[in-house]
């Protein structure tokens, strides 16, 4: 049975101030939940802090959006895998869309990042997904296949096991265009494929996949419906306290695989 996670990705949004009123407004419209998904969020660096020490005895996660693939030293501007953990991060975003397009980031970097935070006992949400131009011309297998393989190089099984995996269609980010819950299945089946064959079938059955692309409070239950979306990175509509929370209930109430 996988466990629904839900993880929200605030991107660059939110200063200390309205981190903590977001915060607040969560833990008060969550406090009747029993516990039964796992919930992160992830706020930009300068806010882990305070979310940190606001959510301490609440059962809310905590995750970075990025890090660096180094340990320390003269990397100007970085943050590093230690710094997160001393802050209480269990979780870290990498190989997210707009790092590959804005900062380059290629399926090797962000291989050697997933390598650095499980050393570190970080869980990496890992990021997958294919572009507009490759869904049309048909390539969508072929390029969740590649990166798949590619960020995942060299790591063991019992490794693999500790990892998330999101799959975010480039074109469904910040569109409002969501893959139908059918064609989200469909590569999240492929990806389970390729574990299986890659590792063993009992890993394919156990790792977690979150679906993310506008997922909202509109659509999320039927994407977290299907039979192989183990739950969602949320995007704009984790911004909100009570659309986040009507995604959370979603995951509570949608049946487990
Ligand atoms: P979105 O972003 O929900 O705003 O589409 C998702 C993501 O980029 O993780």
């Amino acid at each position: 049975m996988r466990r629904k996670v839900i993880a929200g990705n605030w991107k660059m949004n939110k200063d200390i101030h309205e981190t903590a009123n977001l915060i607040v407004e969560l833990m008060d419209r969550m406090k009747d939940f029993k516990n039964q998904v796992d919930v992160i969020i992830c706020p930009p660096y300068t806010s882990l802090v305070v979310a940190k020490s606001l959510i301490k005895d609440f059962p809310i996660k905590l995750g970075a959006q990025n890090m660096s693939q180094y340990d320390d030293g003269a990397y100007t501007g970085e943050i590093s895998v230690t710094m997160l953990t001393a802050i209480g991060c269990q979780y870290v975003i990498l190989g997210h869309s707009e790092r590959r397009q804005y900062f380059k980031e290629t399926d090797d970097l962000i291989n050697s990042k997933v390598k650095k935070a499980l050393s570190a006992g970080l869980t990496p949400i890992v990021c997958i997904g294919e572009t507009l131009e490759e869904r049309e011309a048909g390539v969508t297998d072929k390029i969740i296949t590649t990166q798949i393989k590619g960020v995942l190089r060299e790591l063991s099984s019992s490794e693999v096991e500790k990892i998330i995996i999101a799959y975010e269609p480039v074109w469904a980010i910040g569109t409002g265009k969501n893959a139908t819950p059918e064609q989200a299945n469909q590569v999240h089946k492929l990806i389970r494929k390729l574990i299986g064959q890659l590792y063993s079938w009992a890993l394919a059955e156990k790792i977690l996949i979150q679906y993310g692309g506008s997922m909202n409070a509109e659509n999320a239950a039927s994407l977290l419906s299907q039979s192989d979306i183990d739950g969602g990175l949320i995007g704009g509509a984790s911004l909100k306290s009570d659309a986040f929370v009507t995604i959370i209930q979603a995951g509570v109430e949608s049946p487990t695989h």
